[in-house]
């Protein structure tokens, strides 16, 4: 029978996005009733803090009855649980500043999920999100998974292949932010809207967006507005400025290929000269998210703590709404359409089966019901796709099998990377750095 009400953990609570998450949650009782919300986080200091800001805003918005909770502890965090929620960030922003900063010395691109820097991230992150699915099937093994954890195709893919059968969502918010800033941006209504897109994750395309109350394919005439300008950053991106290049990239990237709308992120794999110049190998994304989101938290925390504080005033976007719709849609049985990170299994007929995909998709009580495109892709981003997928294999491979070798040649094929001599030196010194975090590449 169902349910009346269900238990969320997050996974990595301590994380800067959860208040986002825990105000959509908050917001969608009437469709996910909950009743416990649990905190988990191997950082002690950073899931308290976050403990004491959720506490506040319950207090703030006349939250009374859901028992919240922290732990670090697994068995408190994952029994008796119905969904977890997970966003852990394997070696947090010091690691990521790693990823970036060190491609970077090579003049390759620096970034936390695509290229090089997103590799090392995936080795380290694999391992966590391996670790956590087996929390929830050893402790609450009906639950469901939603994950953001990234890079999240090679989390899909690992995950995949260790536990097959493990109930696992794997989503990604880029797209609905994207199309959440352009409807901004022109005066849609993205609530009306129902897109096709296909790709890797962080690397794909738009091939229409139906809008349903104006009864046509918007994404032709979006296309023409992006090409003469970029668009602005919508409000909930507003403190992070560094978006304003990303959204310049994309009117660069269609005006040089203008059929379809791009995924913001192909930016680091057509252009990584560009992205290399425009880049400071000093001060990095994860600096700014150091000095800006991490720093308001720690001191929003601290505020409460001392009772002195405004109110407290968030604007996240879509991103926590996201997420718990995802939930809702499982809890409900109710169908709602999700992108999300899945094996192609024929729904790109012209694409290997077991490429790790992002693609609309149905979401019910069982879980995912991806939607076959019909159609085969065309070649450019076929051979794009191809070429990366293969190098997230080899990865996962690596990752698996303790081969340098593999991971070597995935580093080379990343198609960031121009020149095998770059990728075995950025290897090599991530190698160094990573020890704590990586498998031995011994064999
Ligand atoms: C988007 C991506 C996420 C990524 C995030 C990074 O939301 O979809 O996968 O983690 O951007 O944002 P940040 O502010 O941490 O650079
Ligand atoms: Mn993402």
């Amino acid at each position: 029978m169902k349910k009346s009400q269900v238990n969320i953990t997050i996974a990595g609570g301590g994380a800067t996005h959860t208040p986002g998450i825990v105000q959509a949650l908050f917001e969608s009782r009437d469709k996910l009733p909950i009743h416990e919300l649990r905190l988990y986080d191997i950082d002690q200091q950073k899931n308290d803090d976050m403990f004491v800001i959720i506490q506040e805003m319950m207090k703030q918005l006349k939250v009374k009855d859901i028992t919240l909770s922290q732990t670090t502890n697994p068995k408190a965090a994952f029994s008796n649980v119905d969904f977890v929620f997970s966003q852990i960030r394997v070696g947090d922003l010091e690691m990521r500043e790693k990823d970036e900063k060190i491609p970077l010395k090579y003049g390759l691109v620096g970034q936390e999920t695509c290229g090089v820097g997103g590799f090392s991230y995936g080795l380290r992150s694999i391992k966590g999100l391996l670790e956590i699915v087996k929390f929830v099937q050893d402790y609450s093994p009906d639950a469901w998974i939603l994950n953001y954890t990234n890079p999240e195709s090679l989390i899909a893919e690992a995950v995949r292949r260790k536990y097959p059968n493990a109930k696992i969502l794997n989503a990604c918010d880029m797209t609905i932010s994207i199309e959440e800033t352009i409807a901004r941006n022109y005066g849609y209504e993205r609530k009306n809207w129902v897109a096709q897109y296909y790709g890797l994750n962080h690397f794909g395309w738009y091939t229409s967006i139906f809008d349903k109350s104006l009864g046509r394919d918007v994404m032709p005439e979006i296309i023409q507005k992006l090409k003469k300008e970029p668009m602005k950053v919508a409000s909930f991106n507003a403190k992070d400025p560094s978006w304003q290049d990303a959204w310049n990239m994309l009117t660069k990237n269609l005006q040089l290929f203008p059929d379809y709308l791009p995924n913001n992120y192909l930016e680091y794999y057509l252009f990584p000269d560009i992205v290399v110049n425009n880049s400071n190998p000093n001060y990095t994304r994860a600096n700014q998210v150091m000095d800006g989101r991490l720093k308001e938290t720690k001191e929003l925390a601290a505020q409460i703590r001392s009772n002195h504080f405004d109110d407290i005033h968030f604007d996240f976007g879509e991103h926590g709404n996201y997420i718990v719709d995802m939930a809702a849609s499982i809890f409900n049985d109710s169908h709602e359409r999700f992108m999300l990170i899945v094996p192609n299994v024929g729904a790109i007929p012209n694409l290997r089966a077991d490429s790790v995909v992002e693609i609309p998709a149905y979401v019910g009580c069982t879980g995912a019901e991806p939607i076959s495109m019909r159609h085969p892709i065309n070649n450019f981003h076929k051979g794009l796709m191809e070429a990366q997928d293969a190098a997230e294999k080899l990865l996962v491979d690596a990752y698996f099998e303790h081969s340098y070798q593999k991971a070597l040649q995935a580093f080379t094929l990343n198609q960031t990377v121009p020149s095998a001599d770059k990728a075995k030196k950025v290897l090599d010194e991530l190698i160094v750095v990573n020890k704590d975090y990586w498998p031995e590449l011994n064999k």
